[in-house]
């Protein structure tokens, strides 16, 4: 039996649209076994809604493992734990999909090296901003090459807290990416390379004034927003309250605001704004980590 204990993942930081994600300390863990049959249990987050078939992500990920190898894939025991709300914008499925891909190597007795791990779960996830962060951990930047993943690890030594304003409702990331435009203004790309490129030279340099002032975006949260009641409010006024950089997290619904000491301001804030809006949220303090998924094998 093997046990993977995997974070949560906020992608896009604002401008790093599909492309960087930081890991934070919120955990589902995947068991898995040899079993005669297909088996599967959930507890926590998803309990009722999370498919208990072979449509289940988890057992999907963990197959591509056995078909990629060659392997045929027998029965597997799978016990799911998630704390990762459901398609809030935290990386569930990323979660899930390197978690599934994870327990499945080691049961195998690890074919596939990093490298083809982190192919692997970013053509299961389509992108590698929540999957790569939530595989290594830190902050990660990524993208296709010509015929290979690129990817680096930033590790910042700055202590930032995540607030995390967690909406009652769903929103899945597809029905977020279709209000998404196929082109955009020559400016605005300007302004998200700019944006991206400061966010990343002031994690490198750990200058938090620098990343209070470039956690903008203009490709993808202008159109979210009206998928998400409040959102620019909630982002408006918790930077008022002292937030450093406020942004949507991954495809939302869910509001990330970096803060360095006391941030019960911007946590009162975020949850007025948004009730205000008709929206009831939950409010969770969570810190950036720097390891991925963790493997315990018995
Ligand atoms: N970069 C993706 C998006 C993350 O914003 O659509 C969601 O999984």
């Amino acid at each position: 039996m093997v046990k993977v204990t995997v974070p949560a993942t906020t992608a896009n930081l604002g401008p790093g649209f599909d492309t960087m994600g930081m890991a934070l300390d919120m955990y589902n863990t995947v068991e898995m076994a040899i079993h005669d049959s297909l088996v599967i249990t959930v507890s926590g987050e998803g309990e009722s809604d999370i498919s208990l078939n072979e449509t289940n992500i988890v057992y999907q990920a963990a197959k591509m493992v056995f078909d990629q190898v060659e392997q045929h894939c027998p029965g597997l025991r799978i016990h799911l734990h998630n704390e990762v709300p459901v398609a809030r914008g935290l990386g569930s499925s990323a979660a899930a999909v390197v978690g599934g891909v994870v327990a499945a190597n080691a049961l195998l007795d690890n074919p596939l090296c990093e490298q083809e791990l982190a192919e692997l779960v970013t053509k299961i996830e389509g992108h590698p901003d929540n999957v790569l962060p939530a595989l290594l951990g830190g902050v990660i930047v990524a993208g296709w090459g010509k015929d290979k993943l690129l990817y680096q690890k930033i590790v910042p030594g700055i202590q930032i807290e995540a607030v995390v304003a967690i909406p009652e409702f769903p929103l899945a990331t597809k029905k977020a990416r279709e209000v998404l435009p196929s082109t955009v203004s020559f400016q605005d790309a300007l302004f998200n390379v700019n944006r991206a490129s400061l966010l990343v030279t002031a994690l490198i340099t750990n200058n938090l004034q620098l990343l209070a002032e470039v956690m903008e975006d203009r490709l993808h949260q202008p159109y979210r927003c009206t998928l998400i009641p409040g959102m620019n409010e909630v982002i408006e006024n918790a930077k008022a309250a002292g937030a450093l950089g406020v942004v949507l997290s991954g495809a939302g619904p869910t509001i990330l605001a970096l803060t360095t000491d006391d941030s019960k301001q911007v946590q009162t804030v975020m949850k007025e704004v948004f009730e205000a809006h008709g929206v009831k949220c939950n409010i969770r303090v969570l810190k950036p980590i720097l390891s991925g998924a963790k493997i315990d094998k018995s």
